[in-house]
């Protein structure tokens, strides 16, 4: 019996719900239980999921005694992924949302522990099954030496956990960083194979919440040897400025002969190779003619329920148990990931590159 456990029930937790749910009717799993400590989210998420009432638990520890777990989801505040997850690594497997961890430290503590224990632990990096992620890693693989990256841009900009007031605002998200950028990060640092050297940054706060609300950094990685790539730019935007409805996850990928837009939402792909022609014209018409992009493709890949990012990634998870294969991001890539965005926050707080080790 491979029983699945997903503990928190909140705002992203139920999409975890659903994603379990389908995957067990999929013959993944034979079993799904939920947990969350609020008893009315409990209830309205094992209502709408069909979840039997003795597979319902608003008590962790009640769970982990009572139901023999092959993994568990943690979709639970980012403050607390450490605790919970030691105790769950106990019983079983587990898929952390991102980010690992607040610290470091706390990234090291979860990795040491499954390690003891011969544990997985996946990080919910779900950008990386994107489907715009993956054409895109694929097309970067494809192309020859002459066309590497030279620059990437990643615009991530929403409301955030709750509306951008101190007030409203809950601490145990973190910031912006933690929250949005490291997403951008995960995704730059996998499609480039490597982390960032150095990072450059600024932020922004608001009255009355520890942390910022809006960072802007370059990170700098090394660019391809022997070529005038050295080094690869990224500069990535993460902001909650922004009004509810106003959401936007981008990233433009620059190579010597591409450019190439990837909107994450829509899962489009924009592909414009260079100017037709770069010769003076008798005319402002003759002049945009000549000056379009010699071919421009645009993708749209969100097709099916099949190309939902989060049900790719918990099918891997599913999957990772019994294959017992390192998961695409593990606690490894997840704590690179805090490790970027930490050194990031550090760069904005003391206006200095800061050095990724
Ligand atoms: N991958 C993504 O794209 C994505 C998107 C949103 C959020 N997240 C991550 O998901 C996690 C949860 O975020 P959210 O927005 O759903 O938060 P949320 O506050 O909406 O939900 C958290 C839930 O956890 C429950 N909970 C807290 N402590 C508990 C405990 N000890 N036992 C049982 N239940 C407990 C709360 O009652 C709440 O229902 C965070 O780590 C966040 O960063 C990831």
């Amino acid at each position: 019996m491979k029983t699945i456990a997903i503990v928190g029930l909140g705002r992203w937790g139920k999409n975890h719900v659903r994603n379990i749910r389908r995957l067990q009717t999929e013959s993944f799993c034979d079993k799904v239980v939920i947990c969350d400590a609020d008893k009315g989210r409990l209830k309205s998420i094992g209502d709408i999921n069909d979840i039997p009432e003795e597979n319902r638990y608003d008590d962790l520890d009640k769970l982990l005694k009572n139901e023999k777990l092959a993994g568990a989801v943690l979709a639970i505040p980012t403050a607390i992924h450490k605790d919970i997850a030691l105790k769950v690594l106990e019983h079983c497997d587990i898929l952390c949302e991102k980010p690992l961890a607040p610290t470091i430290e706390e990234c090291k503590e979860i990795s040491e522990k499954a390690k003891k224990l011969n544990r997985i632990v996946q990080v919910g990096h779900l950008e990386r099954y994107n489907p715009v992620v993956v054409t895109l890693k694929t097309f970067l693989e494809k192309e020859n030496t002459e066309d590497k990256v030279m620059h990437i841009t990643g615009r991530r900009v929403g409301p955030g956990p709750s509306k951008l007031d101190s007030k409203e605002l809950d601490p145990n998200y973190l910031g912006c960083g933690h929250d949005f950028m490291v997403h951008d990060i995960d995704v730059v640092n996998g499609i480039l194979g490597k982390l960032p050297k150095r990072v450059t940054a600024t932020s922004c706060y608001i009255e009355g919440f520890p942390y910022e609300v809006e960072l802007f950094a370059i990170f700098e990685y090394e660019g391809f040897k022997g070529q005038s790539t050295n080094p690869i730019l990224f500069d990535c935007r993460a902001t909650w400025r922004a009004y509810p409805n106003l959401k936007r996850r981008k990233l433009i990928v620059q190579t010597s002969k591409d450019v190439i837009t990837l909107d994450f939402i829509l899962q489009s792909i924009i592909m414009e190779k260079g100017l037709a022609q770069h010769a003076l014209s008798n005319s402002f018409s003759e002049y945009l003619g000549a000056y379009r992009a010699t071919e421009v493709t645009n993708h749209y890949l969100a097709a099916s329920k099949d190309q939902e990012p989060l049900y790719l990634q918990d099918k891997d998870f599913l999957s990772c148990l019994d294959s017992r294969k390192k998961p695409l991001v593990s606690d490894v890539e997840g704590t690179a990931a805090v490790k970027c965005i930490i050194a990031a926050i550090e760069a904005a707080k003391t206006g200095k590159a800061v050095e990724i080790k």
